[in-house]
């Protein structure tokens, strides 16, 4: 299993001119499903908060859009979302909140890929100096096309609920996607010194809010992660580092 995590850190743009026909998306039987099948469509429209300012930021269209069929996944009933923050994808009940079973869908294809998560995106993040400087390229600029590999790869995978800021973990593809933020996170802080696990920042996503949005103070690493029903609840400074506090693995 050890290789796992370094095919992880290069797949982002190893992949990039046929994400859909990656391993992790092929379709197969050792795959997490396939793409959604081909319907036209346009991309999705990203629309920021009321109130923030910004305009509508319309982002490329993958090669799928339709339903799963597919892999281990084809034909998956989704139950919760969409919430919204898509022009034109309504909520699903009870603002999202409620019942909704549908199939699931996915929208992958290359062009977000290549934009958001190519190999200079993996060199220009590895060499931020901070862990402000880190955020602003990982997580993007606030309110500006610069969304990031973080939201890039999201709507690259993209469909429902993949393409729901809200609701994106009930595709399994979101865990293989997030566990690709922590090893480059991982392996950003291994590359520097040892205020890498201890600092937080004081930029845009060093808030209590996202974005600093309402105005929030500083979060601290003695603020608790509240896990809800998923797990025990615990800190930020138990989860700064894979071999540190309460976390036992590492990426090579
Ligand atoms: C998924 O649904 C499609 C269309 O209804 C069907 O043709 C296909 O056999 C289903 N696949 C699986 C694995 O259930
Ligand atoms: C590669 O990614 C960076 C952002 O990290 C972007 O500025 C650049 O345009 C991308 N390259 C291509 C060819 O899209």
């Amino acid at each position: 299993m050890s290789i796992l995590p370094v095919s992880l850190l290069i797949s982002w743009p190893k992949y990039q001119n046929a994400p859909q026909n990656s391993p992790l998306f092929n379709g197969d039987a050792w795959s997490l499903g396939g793409n959604g099948d081909y319907v036209p469509h346009e991309g999705p429209v990203i629309v920021p908060p009321p109130g923030i300012g910004g305009v509508p930021i319309q982002l490329a269209a993958g090669v799928g859009g339709g339903y799963v069929t597919t892999g281990p996944f084809a034909n998956m009933t989704v139950n919760l979302g969409p919430v919204g923050g898509l022009e034109g994808v309504p909520a699903g009940p009870q603002g999202g909140l409620g019942y909704n079973p549908r199939r699931l869908k996915r929208d992958l294809g290359p062009a977000l890929n290549k934009r958001y998560a190519n190999y200079t995106t993996i060199l220009n993040l590895l060499s931020q100096p901070n862990v402000d400087a880190f955020r602003l390229v990982s997580e993007g600029v606030p309110y500006t096309p610069e969304i990031g590999p973080h939201g890039g790869m999201h709507y690259a995978i993209g469909g429902d609920p993949g393409g729901d800021l809200f609701t994106s973990p009930g595709d399994p593809a979101f865990w293989v996607h997030h566990g690709q933020m922590d090893s480059v996170w991982a392996i950003w802080q291994a590359l520097g010194g040892s205020s890498r696990y201890t600092s937080l920042g004081t930029g845009p996503y060093a808030h209590r809010t996202w974005t600093n949005d309402p105005p929030a103070s500083l979060a601290q690493l003695s603020d608790v992660i509240d896990m809800g029903y998923a797990g025990e609840s615990t800190t930020i400074e138990k989860v700064m580092s894979t071999v540190g506090g309460e976390l036992c693995y590492f990426y090579l």
